[in-house]
Formats: C-alpha cells, structure tokens, sequence
C-alpha cells in the first residue's frame, strides 16, 4: 500500500537525545542506543522502526523488559510502556558483510582490508537501530565508536571530536558528539584502513574548522582537488548565501561501494569514489567539472537539508532541488555561465523530459510512493532545480537572498515543506508565489506555443502565447501554470531591439520577462521598426517546451548573433531537430539542414567563439531528445538518421576538420587543466568524432597516435570512443591496452566496461555478454553494474532497442538476479524501460510481455515492484 502525502501527521512520539555506542566488526557488530523519549500524543504506544534487527537487549528507564512487554514484527518495535521521558535502551546485532543492499551499515572492499560505513538516507537507519525513522524527528547525537585498532585504525562519525583512546586486548574508541539536531537519515559512520589529506580553514564567522579528506592508501593523492573544491565551495556559501559551516571538522570519505553519488551525512559527508577522487591519468574534463559540482552539492546541504531539513519525504525537493540549484549557482560563477546552462539544460531534456512524459512520471513534489529511494529521480532533482531558477528569477537576485535569509532564519534546526519555503520567499518580498505551488504538484512539461504577428502600419509585434500540459499517470487534466519568458527582439540585420511592451515599465530595454499564466495570452510590443526575429525562452527561464513558428532562416539568424549564448546554441538545437526531422520524413525541400550546416561553417571560423561552446553547437540533439512527442518510435533508425545529420555537417565543414583538429593538436597544453586547454580538449573530441565521419582511415589513424600518446584521460578516452565506436581496426589494440594500463583502478575500468556497452547497434550486446567474463566484472559493485550493464540500457538507445528483443530479455534476466541483492540500483537500472509505450508495435509487444513476466514473479523487493507495476500501468 501506497504512502500518501495527504496523509501526513505529526510524529506522536519525539527523541530529545540520542546516544549510540557500536562495537564493530566485520562479521558482527553491536549497537546499543539509548533514546530519551518525548511523547507528543498521549493515545499514541511507542512504536519505532526497525528492519532486520536481531534484538539481543530491551530495557526501559534502566529496567529490563520481559517478553511480554515489548513486541518486534513487521519492522516496527512497540513498547506500550514508554512514557513521556522515558529512556529505552536497546541492543542489536548487525551482519555489515551480508549487506548487499548497500543501506544502513556494511562493508566497503574486502573483508580483510576493507572498511565499514553506512547510508542512512532515505530510510537506512531502521536497519541500524530501532527509531522513529522519519526526517520530522530531529534529535542531538552522541556516537561512540569502539573496535580493534589494528584492524580499524580510523573511526569517524559526525559531529566534533570528544574523546578517543585506548581500551583493552588492543581495542579503541573514538567518541563524537554533535550540537545541532538532525534527522536520523544524517547519522554516518565509517571504520577502517583510510588514509586523510587536511587543510585548516577559517569559515567568515571566525570559525577555525579541520577539513579532511579520506580515501584508501591507494587513492589518498587523489584527494588534492576535492580539498581545493571544497574550500572553494565553503568560501561560496559564505559570500553568495552567507553562511558558515558550523562544526570543528568535516570529514569527506570516498568508497567504491555506493548506490548513489555521494551523502550529506552531518559533518561526515560520504562519497562515491567517482564524484570526489581525482587525477588527470583517469579523471576526464567533464569528470573533474563534476566532482566539484558534487562536492559542492553536499557541502551545501548542510544548509539546505541539514539545518533546515524537510518534514516528510514527500518534500525531497525541497533540500534537493534547491541544493542543485545552489551547486549550478556555484559551478556558474567558478566557469562560463552560458556553458553550464547549456550542459544542465541537455540533461534536463535527456533525463527528466524522458521522465515526464513516459509512465513513470510524476510531481516535483509526489502525492504517493512505495519505496522513497525511487523518487530521487530527475525529476525531483532537475526540474526541482528549475522550479527555484524560475522563482528566483522572479525575485532578483537580491529579492532571492533576502527571501532566503527569511527562509533559514524561520526554519533553522527545523523540518520544513515546500509551502513554508514559497512563504519564506514570498513574504521577504512582498509577494505571493503561492501560483508556483502548482509546478510542484503537476506532473508533466508544459508545452508554450509562440506566434508571431507584425503590424505594419501600426508598427507593433503581437506575440502570441498558449500553453497546455499532456496528461500523466493519476493526473488526467492539467491547469495553467505561471510560466515565465524571457525574451528578445532582432532586427534582420542581427541587431537587438529596444522594447515597449504595453503595461511594462522598463521601455527601451532589449531583454524582459512576460509571464504567461493563462492558457492563452498576448503580448503586443509598440514602436517596432521591421518584422523582429524573436528569442524566446531565453537563458531556458522555465522548464517548458517552446514551438515556435519560425522560419530556418530565422534560427540560422540567431544561430549567429544571438548573444545570450545558451539561445545561440539552442536556436542551432532546434535547426538540427527540424533537419532530423525532414531527413526522417523524406523532405528535400526542406530549408533546416543547409541552414544548420551553413551556421556551423560560419561558427566553426569565428576567431572569438569559446571553443567549449563551438564544440556543443556542433553536437545535435541526443538520441532520446529528438524523439521527444514521437510515438512509434525506432531507436535503431532514430541512430542511423542521427548519424546521417552529423554526416552533412562533416561534409560541410570538409578539410576544415582535418586542419582543426591538428591545430589543437598541436598547441600542446594537454596536460593543463585549466579552463582554455579543457575547452580545446572538448573541441578536439568533437572535431575528431565528425572527421571520422567523413574521413574514417585518417581519423582513425589520427585517433590511435591521440590515444598512444595522451598524456591524460580526457584525450585517451575521447580517442578510445571514436575507435570502439567506429569500429575502427584500431579498437582491440586500444581496448586490450587500456585494460592492462589500468588493471588495478576501478574508475578507469568502469570506463573500459561503459565504452564498450555504448557501441551503437546490434554488436553491442555480445560485447557486454562478454564483458561480464572479464574477472573485473562483478553484480555486487554499483559503478561496476551501471558501468556494464546501465550503459548498454542506458547510454546506448541502438545497441539495447534490437528489433529482436534480445536486449530487453537480457535486462530482465539481469534485474531479476540484481534485486535479490540491491534493490535501489536494480529499480534505477529498470527504469531503462522508461519509453516503452512509445516504441513501435514491435518492440512494444515484446517489452510489455517481459514486463508482465517479471513483475508476477515472487520475492521482488519493493524497489523494483514498484517500478515494473508503474511501468505497466502508465
Ligand atoms: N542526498 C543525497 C544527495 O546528495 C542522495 C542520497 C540518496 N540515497 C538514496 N539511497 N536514495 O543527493
Ligand atoms: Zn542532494
């Protein structure tokens, strides 16, 4: 039975302190926790969740509680004796090495040098004591750590140091104690073999606070940059949002095992190895880009999250998309604004537009959930993100701060929802964002439609706007949302146009914002000397997708001049989709593949064009994108047409190609990391995939010298790609000389496993059958699995949609064996089935057959339940 957001009430029982003391072990560990216990509902008996403990220990207010007194069955603890103050004192035993479900304690490596740590959110600390396990129960933490100090020579957990030594037979402890109070999904620890890298820092307030870095020995000087990106990001919050971290220390620790990217755990964050170590031999551009976003991310929950945290999980976006907002704040202001907005908006539409329009989708802010761990999905977390862009917009920047000032000031050290953070904002400001709500509790991407109509003899420009929303699961009818536009007006010449906008102040401006919050509204712009070129949306203000009535030549027009850089490469987007289109229809006549390729020539020449930015104007539309509306879809030829789009473009920019690419080449900064030689590097990476398109021999050959000779990751994979991807005769020699290069890394083999997963077509199958042969290849690592298996289902629409299905009954045999051992990474990976009631009849039939197949089978977690019935209900 489904848990509802309507249903909420507040918690009846509340826990003032907490006090934990484990004994750790490989095999066994004990925890005892005290609880002091405040009841807030006198009709209410003590009831605390607990999932798989092996009680050895109950008493109450130091009395020992016999059989009768206390009852333990279907993951709740009831103790009808517990008064208001009591103290229950329980003991259990944990199995850390059992864990393959990666949630609550386990163990990261092996057993014999291994480490123990924990993941509480979402719902993890049930199976680490008894508790009321929801976020609304905020509570003061000791924790004391006791183990052998030869085999667990660091014991961390949140809060500030206070106290640690030696016991008896070669045992130690280490005691934390945490002044704010948090919710129990916050809770870590981590025991074990790591080694640290610190740096003092001294927050604005004055605060001198240790910062460290831990990894395994192997990795510890891989840690420099996630130090650097750290201070960076304290130093951020600081100016940007005015505030300071508010502990002694703050560990950072990075593991191999791990179901998501990384935790906010309090004053103790852990990481995915991938998002936080770092070393140019293995770490690409976009993965050092990443690690500082991460990084960043879960410094920045410590505010939004942590000191103010969310009353239920219905409110996940509340400390999730504001905190990706914060991040691509914080990425925005350290790089080049335009190019992180155009990166975020391709992830939005290749993730979340997916996610939006198929079954699965669902609210900002969901109505209902089965298992919680599948709502941290894209579109809580993106379009979340998008949600506070498009409010913060609204306010200004210093309207924002003061609104967030207001925000943490009402709600700190509390749990709060999303009507409390519009209020906070709107308030500060004098306005009502209440209208905003409803984006949070609407499924589904609003389409906005645009026309045009200029007025000769009154010289004025009406635009024209509509806007609907297709329905989604449970969510028949749609209603208007307030959907803010930013907008501009070109003469044909390319130069921008002052606007009078009736009823707008600020005449004589070339940019404003309308906001269109009824299903169809107009605008009229007085004193316009010509026919204007409109660009709309501009800076992607809110999360829709914009039809507009323009002409090829139109967005060519933009594609040139517009000088708000993401409308640049968007106007280039929406040329290259009309091109895809007309080549799939058959459409000669069509105007949008010579205007495209044209463009680009002209682009591809401009001595002033951030390469970074010329690289992602020649890049079209993914895969998945392009088919976005379309029913009856084929992934293989959707691949093919692609292909042939990106053909014409080689074409067109002929022995430019060549010529560019050994001029990047040769500038010979390719051990550099900063901001130019990354841009040159992303550029050559696309030049070469084209030229291979058009010359494969000497691309091919000019890929295998860059892959010899990289002095980096970045180069050697981009090399690597275009040979295994292409096909090139090249490709076994590179393949069977990475994989010995780095035999003993796990991030640099999770790329050899996903490069050869993402070969487009029909090959790609064998090839990952064969793969999991390779002694590297495990079901029990996280990267492992997605780097295998969710690249093909994922990451490679032409090699996993074969018209014979094999690929789809391939997924379903592996899921069934993944969920027995962790259901969180086997429901994402069964979410590659997102798009399966827009294929062609062909495939349809055969993926609602597996389907239906798996989901009657007994035994599925609830994870994965979950995600078939609504793939199958959608
Ligand atoms: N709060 C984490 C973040 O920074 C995500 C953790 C989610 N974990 C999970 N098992 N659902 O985004
Ligand atoms: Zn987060």
């Amino acid at each position: 039975t489904p848990i509802r957001l309507a249903d909420y009430t507040p918690p009846p029982w509340r826990v003032s302190t907490v006090d934990l003391a484990f004994d750790l072990a490989i095999d066994a560990c004990e925890v005892t926790a005290h609880l002091a216990l405040v009841r807030e509902d006198a009709n209410a008996p003590l009831r605390l969740d607990g999932e798989g403990l092996e009680l050895l220990a109950i008493a109450l207010d130091g009395r020992p509680l016999a059989a009768g007194e206390w009852r333990y069955a279907d993951d709740m603890l009831e103790v009808p004796g517990a008064r208001d103050g009591s103290v229950l004192e329980t003991r259990v035993r944990l199995r850390p090495a059992d864990n393959t479900a990666l949630e609550g304690l386990y163990l990261s490596g092996s057993r014999e040098r291994g480490f123990l740590l924990t993941q509480c959110e979402a719902q993890g600390f049930r199976r680490i004591t008894f508790f009321p396990d929801r976020p609304d129960v905020l509570a003061c933490y000791s924790v004391t750590l006791r183990a052998d100090r030869a085999r667990f020579p660091v014991l961390l957990a949140g809060g500030n140091p206070a106290g640690a030594g030696d016991l008896d037979d070669g045992r130690h402890f280490a005691r934390f104690v945490d002044p704010h109070p948090r919710p129990s999904y916050l809770f870590a620890l981590v025991a074990g073999h790591l080694e640290h890298r610190e740096r003092d820092y001294v927050t604005a307030d004055g605060r001198p606070v240790k910062l460290k870095i831990w990894s395994e020995a192997d990795a510890i000087d891989r840690c420099g940059f996630a130090l650097d990106a750290l201070e960076r990001a304290m130093r951020w919050d600081e100016q940007a949002y005015g505030r300071n971290y508010d502990l002694d220390v703050f560990h950072v620790v990075a593991t191999h095992d791990f179901n998501m990217g990384a935790m906010e755990n309090k004053g103790l964050n852990i990481f995915n190895a991938k998002y936080l170590l770092a070393d140019p031999a293995v770490t690409t551009d976009d993965e050092y880009r990443a690690i500082e976003a991460v990084v960043g991310h879960e410094y920045f929950h410590n505010w939004t999250g942590n000191r103010v945290t969310c009353r239920d999980w219905f409110q996940l976006s509340l400390k999730e998309g504001l905190t990706v907002f914060r991040e691509q704040q914080f990425i925005a202001a350290l790089h080049v604004p335009a190019l992180k907005r155009i990166e975020d908006v391709a992830l939005l539409r290749r993730t979340q537009f997916p996610e939006d329009a198929g079954p699965l989708a669902h609210p900002v802010r969901p109505a209902e959930y089965r298992a919680i761990d599948n709502f941290y999905t894209a579109t809580v977390y993106e379009k979340g993100a998008e949600l506070v862009r498009m409010i913060a917009g609204r306010l200004g920047a210093a309207g924002f701060r003061r609104g967030m000032d207001l925000y943490f000031a009402r709600h700190d050290g509390r749990a709060a929802t999303i009507e409390d953070f519009l209020a906070a904002l709107g308030e500060a400001n004098g306005l009502d964002l209440a209208p905003y709500l409803a984006w949070y509790a609407q499924a589904g991407t609003p389409r906005v439609t645009a026309r045009g109509e200029y007025d000769e003899v009154a010289r004025s420009y009406t635009l024209q706007l509509r806007q609907s929303t297709p329905p989604t699961p449970g969510q028949p009818e749609k209603r208007p949302l307030p959907i803010p536009l930013k907008l501009a007006l070109f003469d044909r010449e390319g130069r921008l146009l002052p606007l009078h906008l009736d009823g707008a102040a600020s005449a004589g401006a070339t940019e404003c914002v309308v906001v269109l919050d009824e299903a169809e509204q107009s605008f009229v712009f007085r004193q316009v000397e010509t026919p204007p070129v409109p660009s709309l949306l501009r800076d992607f203000s809110a999360p829709v997708i914009l039809a507009c009535d323009y002409a090829p030549a139109d967005l060519a027009l933009l594609l040139a001049h517009d000088p708000d850089g993401f409308n640049r490469w968007e106007a280039g987007q929406q040329l290259a989709r009309r091109a895809w289109q007309a080549l799939r229809d058959g459409r000669d006549d069509d105007a949008s593949l010579a205007h495209w390729c044209a463009a680009l020539r002209r682009s591809f020449d401009e001595a002033s064009l951030d390469p970074a930015l010329l690289a992602e104007l020649l890049t079209p539309p993914g895969e998945i994108e392009l088919t976005e509306g379309d029913t009856a879809v084929d992934p293989v030829r959707v691949h093919v047409l692609r292909e042939r789009l990106e053909r014409h473009l080689a074409d067109t920019l002929g022995d430019r190609l060549a010529s560019r690419y050994h001029e990047l080449s040769a500038v010979g900064d390719d051990d550099r990391l900063d901001a130019p030689a990354q841009a040159r590097r992303r550029l050559k990476r696309r030049v070469l995939a084209l030229w291979a398109l058009r010359d494969p021999a000497a691309a091919f050959a000019a890929a295998a010298q860059q892959y010899a000779r990289a002095p980096g990751m970045t180069d050697r994979l981009a090399a690597l790609t275009v040979l295994v991807h292409r096909e090139a005769p090249q490709a076994a020699a590179a393949l069977a000389d990475f994989r010995a290069r780095h035999a003993e890394d796990a991030l640099a083999l999770d790329k050899w496993f996903a490069v050869q997963a993402q070969q487009p077509g029909d090959a790609a199958l064998a090839r990952v059958r064969a793969l999991e042969a390779d002694p590297a290849f495990t079901m029990k690592n996280p990267n492992r699995v997605r780097a295998l298996w969710g690249s093909y289902a994922h990451g490679n629409p032409s090699g996993f949609h074969r018209a014979d299905g094999a690929g789809y009954r391939f997924l379903i045999e592996r899921l069934r064996a993944l969920d027995a051992l962790n259901p969180q990474v086997a429901a994402r990976l069964a979410t590659a089935f997102n798009g399966w009631s827009r294929l062609e009849p062909g495939r349809r039939e055969i993926v609602r057959e597996l389907l239906a197949g798996l989901a009657a089978e007994p035994r599925l977690s609830s994870n994965l339940a979950e995600i078939l019935a609504r793939l199958l209900a959608g």
